[in-house]
């Protein structure tokens, strides 16, 4: 069933990419990937890859531009070998945060990106909890869009009592997501008025719902600066929420981030491992759960042309 699958790993995050083919059951197909003296990527595909099912994990995390560029050599050089079918396997899409024209003269980069894959030679993406669900439309070619939902669910199905927790969504914009999730857990929901002052600034208001003596779930779909979450915590605080946890796909941990939330007074941050998180970057309430296990599941259902929603039936 897997002979004619392979999977290859950019450099962002080759953990993940040899845990689901640990899996999948398959070893982790080999290319190097250097620099020449002026600064060029140079990418070479070690194995042939003719009229196979090829997949490659690449994550948009720091620096962005050069792994996307890496990605986008790497997919053409699996094209230029005859690769029967090439899957950008893409378990977090930075650009999705560039989904609007909110300024004027400037670029919807998540869509410029999703035409960038296709021309490179993307036949199909995976990936995982974009940033704004309507990023999915800007490919013109299949996505296959999972969701950590489920998983934070269950972990805090399995850590609180349901029945004194708010699940807190940071923003309006995050209201529809954080909805989804209050609903899986069958809890109330609050949605903080928020405004972005800058890149890591944001100021945040009014509570609208109920958080008093309760445990709040903060569900967010990434954490960058980390500006959103400590603001957050402290106006849930000053609301009267009683504990607070988190649960946020994608740790991007830039900045000040780590220096910042290890002083709040949030009891657990969950994350998934879409993000390589390096040793230096670790703190105490970071619990970090694998999401390779669906990521294996959905690239075999790919591969052999089963429905990918069907690992979403509860
Ligand atoms: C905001 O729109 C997102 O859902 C996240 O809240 C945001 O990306 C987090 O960014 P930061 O950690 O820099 O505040």
């Amino acid at each position: 069933m897997t002979d004619n699958l392979k999977v290859f790993s950019g450099g962002s995050n080759p953990d993940l990419a040899m845990e689901i083919c640990g899996h999948i059951g398959i070893p982790l197909s080999p290319m190097e990937i250097s620099r020449f003296s002026n600064d060029n990527l140079f990418v070479q595909i070690k194995e042939s890859v003719r009229e196979k099912d090829v997949f490659v994990v690449q994550s948009l995390t720091t620096p962005v531009s050069d792994h996307l560029m890496e990605l986008m050599i790497t997919i053409d050089a699996l094209r230029s070998a005859s690769a029967k079918r090439i899957t950008a396997v893409i378990p977090y899409y930075s650009y999705a945060r560039s989904d609007k024209k909110d300024a004027p003269r400037i670029s919807i980069a998540a869509r410029l990106v999703a035409d960038l894959l296709k021309t490179a030679g993307a036949d199909r993406v995976l990936t995982m909890d974009l940033h704004a669900d309507a990023v999915h439309g800007f490919f013109s070619i299949p996505v296959d869009h999972l969701t950590f939902m489920p998983t934070i669910c269950d972990y805090f199905a399995g850590l609180l009592d349901l029945s004194k927790v708010v699940v807190v969504a940071t923003d309006a914009g995050g209201a529809k997501r954080a909805g989804r999730f209050a609903k899986r857990l069958n809890t109330s929901l609050a949605i903080i008025d928020k405004r972005r002052l800058s890149d890591s600034n944001v100021q945040q208001g009014l509570v609208v719902g109920h958080v008093k003596g309760l445990d709040a779930i903060v569900f967010d779909d990434e954490i960058s600066t980390g500006g959103t979450l400590v603001s957050t915590v402290d106006t849930l605080k000053r609301a009267g929420a009683d504990n607070i946890y988190v649960g946020a796909t994608h740790p991007v941990l830039c900045g000040q981030a780590v220096k910042n939330l290890r002083q709040t007074v949030v009891s657990r941050i969950v994350v998934a491992n879409t993000v390589h998180v390096p040793a230096e970057k670790q703190f105490p309430q970071l619990k970090s759960l694998s999401v390779a296990p669906l990521f294996a599941r959905a690239v075999k259902h790919i591969h052999t042309g089963e429905s990918v929603s069907a690992l979403f039936k509860p």
